[in-house]
């Protein structure tokens, strides 16, 4: 069989994870990972060399040709993109223009996930349920906070929620409770530049009820469906308490929902933006990520994403068992029809994110780390890199933070409890500087509740009906 040398662009544990079923993949020659990563360099990876740091080369827009010269020097015939800032540079496109085998989708496709307004018009075009929601192109600061307030004091349900068009690392999105809040969240909007001439909006409805994340393998007109749903745990602290995070704890497969269902909530929540995207002319090649509130008026879309979740990746794909670049490169050429279903492990697993003190502010790097040899060697635990680094000492060397995001601690065992259990056990014995990292303790602890049951149950009927 012939190998291909390979190479994975992406910065978070999602990489990690990534680098390692695809190094396990029986037709990949040389692997490399950019930006590398710590902990994968142990893992036989090769670092690349002869490329200058992402900061140096100016970001992913201004380090795409670099590597695509980079890729086509070491001979590489593959590509992975699989983090949402370097897709929406269009990195994959630069890879793909250059004949390469590209895992990504194209900067176009992926606006559903930046483009909150294009994404809620697609829902609306295609009867896809979500938020009630109006959108306003900004032409003038002033005028558009003016008709903002005016539309929410119509409308006069409350929370509503305000979120910025384009990426914002999970702070453009704004809750308001009242005309207050309104006013000040807007305030906050113009200070981080979103209300300049040119962006856009949009005003939602508040959805209330548990969220969960589905993913699926697109390939262009087709999808297959992760066979479960995750959840995420999105906020620093325990009971959903404190700022947003990029996501602090995932836990699969969430309870009650069926094979069955798994496949209705792809036709309703993925197969209409396949469709969508394949009819305007940039058909979405890679994995799509909806997540969906579980309301009790049924299920809502929230927002779709045009990459793995992170934590979800490392939560799910330690369970995959097929092989996870014949699935890659059967999306990369939209061939997903001519693939057996793919295989994942029973049972249930987990991520925890272990993170510096100060995220998701300014986080405190350069701390360091203990008891990742210690935790690497218990059974069913393993540990993906978020943002590490190491540093050379007289004695050796020291594993120290270098992010917000430190570590990721995925486990896997026969149910969501037991996961948990063995994850956080194991994340006990991490130290940074000595002191425990800011991590959730009550990931999974609603995965299984009355809650959940009833709102699957009126998921259920609203998928009978639809
Ligand atoms: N689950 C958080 C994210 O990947 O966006």
């Amino acid at each position: 069989m012939p190998k291909h040398n390979t190479l994975i662009l992406e910065t978070g544990a999602r990489g990690h994870v990534i680098a390692e079923l695809v190094r396990r993949s029986p037709d990949t020659g040389l692997l490399y990972h950019y930006p590398s990563k710590v902990l994968a360099e142990e893992e036989g990876i090769t670092v690349p060399t002869g490329l200058r740091s992402l900061t140096e080369l100016g970001g992913w827009d201004g380090a795409k040709n670099a590597l695509a010269d980079f890729a086509v020097a070491k001979n590489v015939k593959r590509v992975l993109v699989t983090a949402d800032d370097p897709i929406a540079a269009g990195v994959g496109d630069v890879f793909r223009e250059r004949g390469i085998q590209t895992f990504s989708p194209t900067a176009e496709a992926a606006t559903i996930e930046s483009s909150k307004k294009k994404m809620k018009h697609i829902a609306r075009e295609r009867g896809v349920p979500t938020a009630d929601f109006e959108d306003f192109d900004v032409t003038d600061a002033d005028e558009t906070m003016a008709a903002v307030i005016e539309h929410a004091a119509e409308r006069n349900k409350w929370p509503v929620v305000v979120k910025a068009d384009g990426l914002a690392a999970g702070k453009g999105v704004k809750i308001c409770a009242s005309h207050e809040e309104l006013h000040l969240k807007l305030e906050e909007l113009r200070a981080e530049k979103h209300l300049e001439p040119g962006k856009s909006i949009v005003v939602e409805e508040y959805l209330e009820g548990p969220e969960i994340s589905l993913h699926a393998w697109v390939g262009g007109d087709s999808h297959l469906m992760f066979p479960f749903a995750m959840q995420d745990h999105k906020t620093i602290r325990d009971n959903n308490e404190g700022p947003m995070t990029g996501g602090m704890g995932v836990v699969l497969p969430m309870p009650h929902l069926t094979a069955q269902d798994m496949d209705n909530l792809g036709k309703i929540f993925i197969n209409p933006f396949v469709q969508a995207l394949k009819d305007e002319g940039t058909p979405f090649y890679g994995v799509m990520y909806p997540s969906i509130k579980l309301t009790a008026n049924g299920p809502k879309l929230l927002e779709v994403n045009c990459r793995p979740g992170d934590p979800e990746a490392p939560a799910a794909f330690p369970m995959l068992e097929s092989d996870f670049m014949t699935i890659a490169m059967a999306c990369a050429e939209g061939k997903l029809n001519e693939l057996p279903t793919p295989r994942w492990r029973k049972g249930a697993a987990v991520c925890i994110a272990l993170a510096a003190p100060g995220y998701p502010g300014k986080a405190q790097t350069g701390g360091i780390i203990t008891g990742i040899e210690q935790v690497r060697s218990h059974k069913g635990v393993r540990l993906y890199d978020y943002a590490l680094k190491r540093e050379k000492t007289a004695k050796g060397s020291v594993f120290k933070t270098n992010g917000g995001r430190v570590l990721g601690v995925h486990a896997a065992a026969a149910n969501i409890r037991l996961a948990v259990q063995v994850a956080d056990k194991a994340a006990a014995e991490i130290r940074f500087d000595g002191k425990e990292p800011q991590r959730r303790r009550d990931i999974g602890a609603q995965a299984g509740s009355e809650l959940f049951k009833e709102r699957v149950e009126i998921l259920r009927s609203y998928l009978a009906a639809a």
